[in-house]
């Protein structure tokens, strides 16, 4: 049986095929390639199958390439990686990696999963994360912090700033942040960020970043219920084995560093990439409403709210942000 990488790359050219010529140049019965096509299709991969023609990808996919990937990495950051691994499908990046936690692994170093598909992609407050086949960058890595949760105070925010700086990297404009962990454009929805944390809360223990960025989301069967956007629209044709690359690089950094440096050195550039300073929002926790303008984040990370001109500080995973004059 072919892989799936086989048959995108061989349908990657732009031109049709007809069903005969991909089983006979990819050595396996027409009922086989089009069984695999329609599985992608139903993974979020369109395909145009045209009679008389025959079947090609609609738009160009470019595959996670642990080769091209490396060739954009520094020595240092390749250094630090333990494995690289691409893998065509998982339930999510980051179990996939939590899973190999708890069956080892080498500590000291950085395991790091990409994936074409997820097939129970995870957001924050156990919500689902879109993730078709191919289209966008969902990235893990895992890192060992010995000073226990309360050294990852304001992580997740600092991996905001350098995806962020990524994105600037690769002439990516207008990208702005929004607590604790969105990564917006022109307001809309980008990709977001997910820690988990396993081990021992007051010591060592493992964390695993998950980052989603949508590069390419085919707008056939996309049920977001939330403004989004993809790079494709806003810039166009984006590498993903390149942002990977960048994206891997800057995370490398930071977490090597995080441990000892904290949230500090990116509090003031969090703050003006921050996408709700000034503006008028409610915070939502469960039942409970806090109204106020948006006044940054504090060292801490906490978010600050200036309601009734009482500051208040904010924390907390379940919390929700939103412009007050969204319904
Ligand atoms: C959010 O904004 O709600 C966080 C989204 C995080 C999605 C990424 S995709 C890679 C990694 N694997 C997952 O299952 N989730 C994160």
């Amino acid at each position: 049986m072919i892989s799936d990488e086989v048959l995108i790359r061989f349908l990657s050219d732009g031109s049709f095929h007809s069903g005969a010529d991909i089983g006979l140049q990819l050595g396996v019965s027409r009922t086989a390639i089009w069984k695999r096509l329609k599985k992608l299709s139903a993974l979020g991969l369109a395909v145009d199958s045209v009679k008389g023609c025959g079947y090609r990808l609609s738009q160009k996919v470019e595959l996670l390439d642990k080769d091209i990937i490396k060739t954009y990495l520094s020595g240092k950051a390749k250094a630090v990686i333990d494995e690289l691994h691409i893998v065509s499908m998982t339930d999510s990046t980051n179990n996939y990696l939590l899973e190999r936690l708890k069956s080892n692994q080498s500590l000291a170093v950085a395991n790091i999963c990409l994936a074409e598909y997820q097939s129970s992609g995870r957001g924050r407050r156990g919500r689902a994360w879109i993730s078709p086949y191919g289209s966008n960058l969902y990235l893990s890595i895992d890192w060992q912090f010995d000073g226990g949760v309360a050294a990852l105070e304001g992580l997740s925010l600092a991996v905001g700033v350098v995806i962020a700086r990524s994105l600037a990297r690769m002439d990516v404009a207008d990208v702005s942040l929004k607590w604790p962990n969105d990564i917006l454009i022109k307001g809309a929805k980008l990709g977001g960020i997910l820690i988990d944390v396993r081990g021992d809360h007051a010591g060592p223990c493992r964390i695993v970043v998950g980052v989603g960025i949508n590069v390419n989301m085919s707008k056939q069967d996309v049920d977001i219920d939330q403004l989004w956007t993809d790079l494709k629209s806003i810039c166009g044709d984006v590498s993903r084995n390149n942002l990977a690359a960048n994206i891997i690089e800057e995370l490398i950094v930071l977490l090597a560093t995080f441990e000892s440096t904290g949230l500090k050195p990116y509090v003031a550039q969090w703050q003006r990439l921050d996408a709700f300073s000034g503006k008028l929002v409610d915070v939502i926790a469960g039942e409970h409403k806090i109204s106020g303008v948006c006044r940054g984040i504090a060292d801490n990370g906490a978010l600050v709210i200036d309601s009734d001109g009482v500051k208040k500080q904010m924390h907390g995973g379940e919390l929700s942000l939103r412009l007050s004059n969204e319904s």
